[in-house]
């Protein structure tokens, strides 16, 4: 197996893992599957920054062993417990028997949970480094950035950032560097990413990259544990202090499901309404669409419109995933309405405005509702409807 060289004395010896396609459980999509990356640090001492996935471990001890002898490995940096990135340490440390396990103390606790291996670990904290010859690793806790253990490693020497989970995304590919590969898909799996794992942490996020701004820490690169290495990290970075302040594009995401159709015509003449105004949307059915994709666009669209037919004076089931992951994650600064349809009792779209409400979304327009099927004046009202959220979202 060739070599990867990041910069001299830095090589990625991760894993790709072509064939995932749900990450968290079954809570994310991943239809690019995605990668595992692990960095080897050849100088006077050898160092090894996270692992891989558990089921890559062989791939990536090939990698190592195509820089160094494994058994050479001064020290291994754990830069987060969770096991895609932990979950090959037990192997590595078997064949480099005289390394030590260098991570911050919650990230010994989650270790020793997961697995118990009898480890000579070294804590560290922010501010602490460890000099292997030419290179230095310096270590900056992010803690929440997305666990309580997390920690980035710098390389002054190279202007290297390795965040870990910070600025992935989820992309296999036989390329490494998101400059020599499709920019547009990085950045929009990026989205993902953020929406999905960091969104509810904005506010930490904004904190960390002040405080690494304040440190002046030059970044040259930034090459985090999941996709791609970025070469010119004002792109993400930039990104990121976007997203975490809520800034979004001004167009609106209309999602939905419907039972006999009432409540998907509602849909059509609001996203009708909504283009009246010169404002896009995205209209998607969430018994057949992917929530994780549905979170990317509240994260990226300002307007958030959902609406229900009513079953058992509630909201459709299928339209739960989405919900509760709104809930949780509490997108910044959207606004947003509820919409559907009912027969007798009602409760559908009521159900639908509490749970945005709960999600942080202001709500901006009265629910709106429609007895069995819309006629030709409730659809009126809909495409007026529509107008009116995307004039807000404009403004
Ligand atoms: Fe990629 Fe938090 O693990």
């Amino acid at each position: 197996m060739k070599e990867t060289k990041v910069v001299d004395g830095v090589y990625w010896v991760g894993a790709v893992d072509w064939n995932i396609r749900h990450f968290h459980g079954y809570t994310y999509t991943t239809p690019y599957g995605t990668s595992y990356n692990a960095y080897l640090i050849k100088d006077e001492k050898i160092a090894l920054v996270d692992t891989v996935d558990a089921s890559f471990t062989g791939e990536m001890m090939e990698r190592i062993r195509a820089v160094c002898d494994p058994q050479k490995i001064d020290f291994v940096v754990a830069n987060h417990a969770e096991p895609d990135h932990s979950g090959s340490l037990a192997a590595v440390l078997s064949v480099a028997k005289n390394a030590k396990l260098v991570c911050n103390e919650r990230c010994k606790q989650g270790l020793e949970q997961y697995y118990s291996g009898d480890w000579d670990y070294q804590i560290v904290k922010t501010g602490d480094s460890i000099k292997l010859g030419a290179k230095t690793l310096t270590f900056l806790e992010a803690p929440m950035l997305h666990w309580p253990d997390s920690m980035f490693t710098y390389i002054p020497e190279d202007e290297l950032l390795l965040p870990n989970d910070g600025f992935g995304q989820h992309l296999a590919t036989t390329e490494r560097f998101v400059e020599d590969y499709d920019e547009a898909l990085v950045m929009r799996e990026a989205a993902k990413y953020y929406a999905n794992i960091l969104m509810p942490m904005s506010a930490l996020v904004t904190k960390k990259i002040q405080e690494v701004q304040k440190l002046k820490l030059s970044i040259k690169m930034i090459a985090p544990s999941h996709g791609l290495i970025w070469r010119e990290p004002d792109k993400i970075l930039g990104a990121y202090l976007r997203w975490a302040s809520g800034e979004a594009e001004p167009a609106v995401l209309v999602a939905y499901d419907t039972m006999w159709t009432a409540t998907e015509k509602m849909a059509r003449s609001i996203v009708e309404g909504i283009a009246s105004e010169g404002v896009q949307s995205r209209l998607i059915r969430m018994a057949v669409s992917d929530s994780s994709d549905a979170i990317r666009d509240c994260l990226l669209m300002k307007g958030i419109v959902v609406g229900s037919s009513t079953i058992n004076r509630g909201m459709l089931p299928s339209l739960a995933p989405f919900i509760e992951d709104l809930k949780g994650l509490k997108p910044k600064n959207k606004i947003g309405a509820a919409f559907g349809s009912y027969g007798w009792s009602g409760g559908g779209a009521e159900s639908v405005e509490k749970a945005l409400g709960e999600a942080g979304v202001k709500i901006v327009a009265e629910t709106l509702t429609v007895k069995y099927m819309p006629t030709d004046e409730d659809l009126s009202r809909c495409f007026e409807f529509g107008r009116e959220i995307a004039s807000m979202v404009k403004s």
